[in-house]
């Protein structure tokens, strides 16, 4: 079968990750008898520098005619890069939103999941960690305060600024539906975080989700304000399967949770439709400090190409070849710069981030 993957290369690590994934990708296509083709799509600073616009309508229609997109990371130094200078729907971060909304793709999965190889890496106390944890984090991802209206403007001489936070019940529903599908292929509970002791948008949000949780008598779930998910993601991070939150709890609280797992280097993720199409990329960013040196952890990137095997073209069969592979290369002992530990108890090899491409490569072609 011959699919079409559209491939972001974006900006800082990005082109170094990507590269490696690639790699993955067409060592699974040489194993079946499955035949990629891709399209490179321009998103964020190189998109920018070569059209004007971080995201263009070329790009847009470009990754409508793929089966599934993967993507580094876009973005650059915040203080120093050139792209900040531009008004705000210029810079690179207003493409992604853009692609986002355009693709429609308002369910974002954010696994975190606690490696027992990484187990050093991680900076809770061994009583904390207990077991382990394995959650994903399903984050709302077209609506919300990122995408209300915003407004800077003087009122009454005082400068002012505002952003609109809003929520209609469709959109809670469907990315609730999402959350409990999802659930029930896993420990089957859901947590749904609010903040519907101050927020209308999280009333609603709550109303909503107990109307769907009615549908899915055996999915447990329980409702949590985000203030509390903050602290109970460090005191207790075991507790948690599906945490199913808005955009910006959800943006806020994945950050946290894939810092418990030690690093965050290590994390896919999938931002899906109501179609088989996703957009798939490392949960990190584009580390503009570390761009071009080879130290970056493309097992984000690696990861998230598997994601896209599995959700996008039903390859379960292959996206677990490359999952175990990651594994497998762990328990070697194999490390890029940022999960590496002289403390570990056993010594480690220090990779770079095409020896490491290369080591999970290696893994696969053996099946
Ligand atoms: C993320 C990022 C983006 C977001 C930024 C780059 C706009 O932080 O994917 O989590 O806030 O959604
Ligand atoms: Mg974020």
């Amino acid at each position: 079968m011959n699919q079409r993957i559209g491939i972001i290369y974006g900006d800082g690590i990005g082109p170094e990750i990507v590269t490696e994934a690639k790699k993955v990708l067409e060592e699974v296509a040489s194993l079946s008898d499955h035949n990629f083709t891709y399209e490179e799509i321009l998103l964020g600073g190189v998109s920018i520098d070569a059209c004007g616009e971080p995201l263009t309508d070329e790009a847009v229609t470009r990754a409508k005619s793929c089966d599934a997109v993967l993507m580094g990371s876009i973005g650059g130094d915040t203080t120093t890069s050139p792209w900040y200078k531009l008004p705000p729907h210029l810079r690179p971060e207003a493409g992604l939103l853009r692609i986002r909304k355009e693709l429609n793709l308002f369910a974002n999965i954010r696994p975190a999941y606690l490696y027992q190889e990484l187990k050093e890496a991680c900076p809770l106390k061994e009583e904390i960690i207990g077991e382990g944890f394995d959650m994903v984090i399903m984050r709302e991802l077209t609506g919300g305060l990122y995408f209300g209206n915003r407004e800077t403007k003087e009122i009454d001489g005082v400068l002012t600024a505002m952003d609109t936070l809003m929520y209609n019940e469709n959109e809670i529903r469907r990315i609730a539906i999402k959350a409990f599908e999802i659930a029930g292929k896993r420990r089957g509970k859901v947590t749904s975080v609010d903040k519907a002791n101050v927020l209308d948008s999280s009333r609603l949000w709550r109303k909503v989700v107990d109307e769907v949780a009615g549908d899915y008598k055996g999915i447990s779930y329980e409702h949590m304000l985000v203030d509390n998910a903050a602290m109970q993601l460090v005191r207790n991070p075991g507790q948690f399967d599906v945490v199913l939150t808005e955009n910006m709890f959800g943006d806020i609280l994945s950050d946290e949770a894939s810092m418990i797992t030690g690093s965050i280097g290590m994390l896919p993720s999938a931002s899906l439709n109501d179609t088989k199409f996703g957009l798939y990329e490392p949960s990190h960013g584009s580390a503009p400090d570390i761009a071009g040196k080879n130290i970056a952890n493309p097992i984000a990137t690696i990861l998230s190409a598997a994601m896209l095997l599995r959700f996008s073209l039903d390859l379960d069969k292959e996206a677990q070849w490359v999952e175990e592979a990651v594994q497998q290369v762990l328990k070697e002992g194999y490390r890029t710069a940022d999960i590496y530990s002289k403390t570990a108890g056993r010594a480690l090899s220090k990779l770079s981030c095409t020896e490491m491409g290369e080591k999970i490569r290696k893994h696969i072609s053996r099946k």
